[in-house]
């Protein structure tokens, strides 16, 4: 069997960066898609099985080049990684940084799985929730939460309309990214290594379809 080719739309930096190594060690042609040309052309060198879309999905035309890319090619596991938001009371953040926020982190991702599913290629297709902001409020964090909780239950239900695709939700809690600020009080009750969250997505996306849903079982627990 030929080792899996692979799409991560959030690669160059944090759980999509580590999740690139992690399937380039397991022999998987990866193509990373993201916006800073210079942490993707860094991981193209150092990774031969590694290479890169320069593209910004809280904009418009890199939207639809990459929606145009995702139509031409395929794949056997797609990742939705990126996500963001701006930190601060709602109202005191421009409106602008909640629309990035809800472009980047729901609305492009809605695009992705819109094209995959009236596709029907049948590509294993993993979308990264958060298991802080999905289910709860997350103060501070008020757009980011939205589009979290947004993009579950999307995805759920896309996954219930079609129970043969197998899409799946992986929702990780706190990592050590640059996502979370230097200073969070989390960071002092420990947080996971990034690498080692990556290599359980890498192991989980290699199980049989069926869990359509995994948390991180430590905040799973306190719901
Ligand atoms: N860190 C945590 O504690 C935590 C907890 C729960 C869930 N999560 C979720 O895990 C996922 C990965 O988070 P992370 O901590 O690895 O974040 P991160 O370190 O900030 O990395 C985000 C990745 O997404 C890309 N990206 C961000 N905005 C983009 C845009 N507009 N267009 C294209 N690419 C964009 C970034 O690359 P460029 O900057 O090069 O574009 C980067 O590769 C996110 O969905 C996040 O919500 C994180």
């Amino acid at each position: 069997m030929n080792p899996p080719r692979t799409l991560i739309l959030g690669a160059s930096r944090g759980l999509g960066r580590a999740l690139a190594i992690e399937a380039t060690v397991n022999l998987s042609a990866v193509v990373g898609v993201s916006r800073k040309e210079n942490l993707l052309q860094a991981m193209a060198a150092e990774q031969p099985l590694f290479t890169f879309l320069v593209a910004d999905f809280a904009k418009t035309e890199d939207q639809n080049r990459v929606l145009e890319y995702l139509r031409a090619q395929r794949f056997d596991k797609i990742f939705l990684v990126a996500g963001g938001g701006p930190y601060g009371l709602f109202h005191q953040r421009a409106m602008r940084d909640h629309l990035w926020a809800w472009e980047t982190s729901f609305v492009f991702h809605a695009k992705v799985l819109h094209l995959l599913a009236s596709l029907r290629r049948g590509e294993q297709t993993i979308v990264v929730g958060s298991s802080v902001a999905e289910d709860k409020p997350d103060p501070h964090a008020a757009s980011y939460c939205a589009a979290k909780h947004a993009l579950k239950g999307l995805t759920l239900s896309l996954r219930a309309e079609n129970p043969d695709w197998d899409l799946r939700l992986f929702s990780p809690g706190y990592m050590d990214t640059d996502l979370l600020p230097k200073n969070a009080a989390v960071r002092n009750e420990g947080i996971h290594n990034v690498s080692q969250v990556a290599e359980d997505l890498w192991r989980w996306s290699l199980t049989p379809p069926g869990e359509a849903h995994k948390m991180d079982p430590q905040l799973q627990e306190n719901l």
